[in-house]
């Protein structure tokens, strides 16, 4: 039997929709406007893409979106006095500096400067070590992960004792992702560029994560009959007629004969990773205000 393609477009739309009415509640009850600072550095392409996506999906939902575009040359010095600046600023309740910075910009020195409380990518020290202890109450969780977790959670209810692998060690996708299925009480493996006989390890998986960045990487073969993929890939490769395509990591023809349910791409955890910086947004602004945030895993099941 054909995998089933979980549609993340609309599991997202979904997202969205409950956040933009937790936000009218928000603003209704509190008189608080949740807002979003999207800083980006320099004129990645891709960044660029994704900050415009990011902007107008946020404004869409009701969040003041504020874009802050900076040079390629700003120094550290001065992309810490932004941040300090937004920090301090009460109508700002999430702040996202758009990665990769250029190289004269230490990355962890920014992400370490941005007040945990507002760090709605969930990469500050205090946030990786909340979500390592499981004090999500407090916590605000990498997007990716998050997203990744819901989508999850929507097509197989509970996920408590299922083995999980997760391929690809990153800060912004694999550990947090680690640490999310270790909360839900899969049994969690971590695969990297390192691990011997990868295939025999995924062939183990209930459910397999794949965040590795390499196109179509993960072979159909490898895959456990009826096992759950997650494909967190978004790899840019030659199509037909001179033409390019966007392909995950993993071998999605060849995987979706094998797998019980996959996630396209794109199509798949892309949506969900905006849909989860608007949910930590309004967290965000839920926390600053008093108000209890909703828990979005729980909201989203089927
Ligand atoms: N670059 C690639 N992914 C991300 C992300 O989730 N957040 C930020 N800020 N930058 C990224």
């Amino acid at each position: 039997m054909p995998a089933q393609i979980i549609d993340g477009a609309a599991i997202a739309r979904q997202l969205r929709e409950l956040v933009a009415a937790e936000v009218s509640k928000l603003k209704a009850t509190k008189g608080v406007t949740p807002g979003l600072a999207v800083v980006l550095v320099g004129e990645n392409p891709a960044s660029q893409v994704y900050v415009k996506s990011k902007s107008k999906q946020a404004a869409e939902t009701g969040i003041k979106a504020i874009d802050h575009r900076l040079s390629e040359t700003t120094t550290e010095a001065e992309l810490l006095s932004l941040v300090q600046k937004l920090n301090a600023d009460p109508a700002v309740h999430g702040i996202l500096v758009q990665l990769p910075l250029p190289s004269q910009i230490r990355s962890a020195e920014i992400l370490r400067a941005i007040d945990p409380a507002k760090d709605v990518d969930g990469f500050h020290p205090i946030n990786v070590g909340l979500l390592a202890t499981a004090q999500l109450e407090h916590a605000l969780v990498p997007c990716t992960p998050l997203g990744s977790l819901i989508l999850l959670k929507r097509h197989l209810g509970t996920i408590e004792g299922l083995n999980a692998l997760v391929i690809g060690r990153s800060n912004i996708v694999g550990r947090p992702m680690v640490q999310l299925l270790l909360n839900e009480s899969c049994t969690v493996e971590i695969a990297h560029s390192k691990t011997d006989d990868l295939p025999a390890h995924c062939r183990r998986a209930d459910i397999v994560v794949a965040a590795i960045g390499k196109p179509e990487f993960v072979r159909g073969d490898w895959i456990r009959p009826g096992a759950t993929v997650i494909d967190v890939g978004i790899n840019r490769i030659a199509g037909s007629e001179g033409k390019t395509k966007l392909v995950g990591d993993v071998a999605f023809e060849e995987a979706s004969k094998i797998a019980g349910a996959i996630t396209p791409v794109p199509g798949g955890v892309g949506p969900m990773t905006i849909a989860c910086l608007l949910a930590n947004t309004l967290t965000s602004a839920c926390r600053h205000a008093g108000v209890k945030a909703p828990e979005w895993t729980k909201a989203i099941r089927a």
